[in-house]
Formats: structure tokens, sequence, C-alpha cells
């Protein structure tokens, strides 16, 4: 299989992430913090050693101030439900995934959370910057945005946005599911105060894992409640950071495996993964670009301004329909549809067709960009005859 879904999930993971994950499995998985016999401690170690890499590669002062999560959108949900209440106003970007859009909703519905929209103008920050700028009000208390989108690789100028916020004094929050692992982000230096990721796309690490870095002296409000192996006799949750968010026993092989993700990115460092794999990308673009039948939506992709993200599809053809033949006859896997992004569907126009979605990661490699273009070549050839067959059958 050549794997072009790396933006659902990067795969093939690293080798050093799965032996991680086996080790806690196989060899010393007790439960961290919820014991003093050395399998315990050894786990408990594995998951700070995680909490300091995860600190030294997004720029956090102390490794617990990394709060382990089960996914990027859990990470988002305890800000945007820990922090927001009744009359509260925020902004947030015209590309957001679901992952914000419904918090957000939800909160408009039960709290009356109120909302403005901040267009991104592709490869002109200054623009952007300026809808941002317009958007903030004198009730404004958040910023959250994406740091590139999931559908069209587009990176928003995080570093502005995150001093834009704090001149006005606003809580800036970033959704990076997309970015991390890719873009540096650092959140310290930059003025971030919340950062979510995915552990499971960029950072290489399992499904299950997922990052809320904080760096802000204004703390949410839990989701949940629980044992945290400290300050057991007290029924009050703890107050200390990462013990305030992470109840409940710890996915230990998903964190094992995810500091083995961690160090693998750090190894190579994100500028260098980003413009390998950008690279890659744009052999992708080019060759497609050649292409009358394909349509493509963004600008050439370059590392300033995207990530290793690109959508498309074939004039007059399902996007689910190419993706499902790149898969059976090609061995090419993809996701297409609207990539739980409907949002940022509807800022490029394609909300009612979708696209077909191709994502590059460290693994990803010149002969499979080539593979891919040969393969969607051909479907040009095989699609549009089908849709005229169906269309003079409809006719008779
Ligand atoms: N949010 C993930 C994607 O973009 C799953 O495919």
């Amino acid at each position: 299989m050549m794997y072009f879904d790396n933006g659902a999930t990067t795969f093939p993971k690293p080798p050093s992430v799965v032996r991680a994950v086996n080790s806690a499995l196989q060899v010393y998985g007790g439960n961290p913090g919820r014991g003093g016999h050395r399998m315990a401690v050894r786990a408990g170690e594995v998951i700070y050693r995680c909490r300091e890499n995860a600190a030294a590669l997004f720029g956090a002062e102390n490794p617990e101030n990394i709060i382990f999560t089960d996914s990027c959108t859990t990470a988002l949900n305890i800000v945007l439900h820990g922090l927001l209440q009744r009359g509260d106003h925020v902004v947030l970007s015209s590309l957001e995934h679901n992952a914000v859009v419904r918090p957000l909703h939800y909160l408009v519905k039960t709290r009356g959370v109120r909302l403005s929209v901040a267009e991104v103008a592709e490869g002109d920050d200054e623009q952007t910057l300026q809808s941002f700028r317009k958007a903030i009000n004198g009730d404004t208390k958040l910023v959250v945005c994406t740091a590139a989108s999931n559908v069209f690789g587009v990176r928003l100028p995080i570093e502005r946005i995150a001093a834009l916020c704090r001149i006005y004094g606003i809580l800036f929050c970033v959704d990076a599911a997309q970015g991390a692992g890719v873009v540096p982000l650092r959140v310290a230096a930059s003025g971030i105060d919340f950062l979510c990721a995915a552990g499971h796309k960029g950072l290489y690490g399992p499904m299950g894992t997922g990052i809320l870095v904080i760096n802000s002296d204004t703390l949410p409000a839990p989701l949940t409640q629980g044992g945290t192996g400290s300050l057991s006799r007290s029924p009050e949750q703890p107050n200390e950071l990462p013990d305030k968010y992470e109840s409940g026993t710890p996915n230990l092989p998903g964190i094992a495996g995810l500091n083995a993700g961690i160090r693998f990115v750090s190894a190579r460092g994100e500028a260098h993964l980003l413009r390998t794999e950008i690279q890659l990308l744009r052999r992708l673009y080019d060759g497609l670009a050649q292409m009358p039948e394909v349509q493509l939506y963004t600008q050439p992709p370059a590392a300033e301004t995207h990530v290793p993200v690109l959508s498309f599809n074939l004039r007059g053809c399902d996007c689910e329909e190419v993706a499902a033949l790149l898969d059976r006859r090609f061995a090419i896997a993809v996701r297409a549809g609207l990539h739980c992004a409907p949002a940022a569907h509807r800022a490029y126009g394609t909300a009612s067709t979708g696209t077909v979605r191709a994502v590059v990661s460290a693994y990803t490699n010149l002969s499979q960009i080539n593979a891919f273009l040969f393969a969607v070549n051909k479907i040009t050839k095989l699609l549009p005859k089908k849709v005229a067959i169906e269309e003079q059958n409809v006719v008779k």
C-alpha cells in the first residue's frame, strides 16, 4: 500500500515507536504513579521523560505544563469548555476543523458564547492579521485557530497572531493537529497560551494520544475529576499541573510510543522535516497541475506558507470515487470528502464536492509521488468515460 493519508494519521510509525509500545506492554507495564514497585516506577519515569521531551519540543517552561489527553480534540475541549463563560466572545479562523467549531457551537447554544470568524487570506499574512484585528472586540476572551488547515495545508501566521493577542490581552489557543511535528511552535517564546496537538499525526505516536501544552496562569476548569495517584485523602481535585487534568490511569503504551515519536521528530527537526516533505509535495502539485482534468485549489506549496497537505479534484468526478479507485486499482490510500472541516471547504468553494486529499510524511518517497501521478493520470482516462456513459443512460 502507498500511504498518502498521513493527515488522518501517519503511517508507518518509526520502528522506535513500535519498540517503545511493545516494551510498555511486555516489559514494565505497571500503573504509573499508582504504586511503589519497580514496574510502576519505571512506567512513571517513561511518562515523565515524554513530558520532558514534549516540553523541549514545544518550548514549554516546565514538563508539568504538558498534559496528556486521548486526542487533540479532547485537549481543545478542555480549553474551550473550561475557559468560556456566558457572554464571552471568541475569534476563530475560517479554516477551522470541527474539533474547534463543534465545541464552540455547543457553547454558543448553552452559554451564549459569541463568535466572530477571521478570514484567512492564503499567502497574505498581512491581510489575515487584519481580519483577526477586525474580529477582536472589547469582550473577546480567546482567539483560537489552527496552525495549518488539515484540508488545504495553508499555514496561519501563528507568531503574529500570538503577538496581536498579547497586545490586546487576549488568551490564544492553537490547534496544532496538523502543524505539530512540521511547524516549529514554541509556546513560551511566542506567547501561545494553549497549544493542542495530536500525538498520532506529525508526532508519529500511536492513536489515542494527544497533548495540551499550558503556558498561562489562567487555567481552564478540568473536564474530569478522579484519581490522580496524588493527594488521595482529599475529595478535591488537585490544582497542580498536570494532575488537575489527568484523572484516571494514563495511556502508558501510547505515551511511551509518543515519547519515541517526539524523539524521532526532535532528532530530525521540524524545519528539516517540513522542507523535505514540502519538496515532495511540490513535485506532486506540479505533476497534477500539468493534467488539465485536475483542479487544484491552493497556490504552489512552499515551506513558509504550507504544511505538506494537498487537496484536489478531477473535474466532473466524485472525490469519493477517485479515492476508491486509487485504493482498489493502485493501492494508494487517501482521504476524500470534507475531512471533518466543512468551514475550510466553504472557504475554498468545495463544500458541495469535497476534495481528494494527499498528505506526505517523513516516510514518503519520490517513487511513491511518481506512482501517485501515474495513477491519477490513468484515472483521468477512466472516470470521465464512466461519467459520460452514465449521462447517456440517464438520457435514454
Ligand atoms: N482530523 C483528521 C483528518 O484531517 C482525522 O483527517
